[in-house]
């Protein structure tokens, strides 16, 4: 019993692991597509736009909670402050989630 109860747990695991991961794997393509023109999108590469933060260091300026709540409001309704260059964008919840879930994987 206990054996079955651990390999459904493992299961459920990888189930959520797995998730977690294509949900990265989208954030990647929607920033690749819609981010890239200005922000770098990987762990090396400078922004092609100067002035725009490598996506790799936004964690050290902001906390999640923040960065989720920019994403998810600011950019949706242009309430960027302080930020007149960037570009207004209309993210549902999964492309926040997404985007957030992408960004997580920048961080070492
Ligand atoms: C046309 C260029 C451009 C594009 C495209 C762009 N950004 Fe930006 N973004 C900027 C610039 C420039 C800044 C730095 C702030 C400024 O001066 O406007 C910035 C800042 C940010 C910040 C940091 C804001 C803060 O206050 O910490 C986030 C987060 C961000 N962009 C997310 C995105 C996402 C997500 C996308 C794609 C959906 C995107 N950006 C597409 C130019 C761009």
């Amino acid at each position: 019993m206990l054996r079955f109860v651990s390999a459904v747990l493992m299961f459920l695991c990888l189930g959520a692991v797995a998730a977690r991961a294509a949900s990265a794997e989208r954030g990647f393509d929607f920033a690749r597509m819609f981010c890239s023109r200005c922000h770098a999108v990987d762990k090396l590469s400078p922004s092609p736009l100067a002035t725009a933060p490598p996506f790799r260091t936004l964690h050290l300026q902001r906390p999640p909670k923040s960065l989720n709540d920019l994403l998810a409001e600011g950019i949706l309704t242009g309430r960027l402050s302080g930020h007149p260059t960037m570009p207004q964008f209309q993210l549902n919840q999964t492309n926040v989630d997404d985007l957030m879930e992408y960004f997580r994987t920048l961080e070492q």
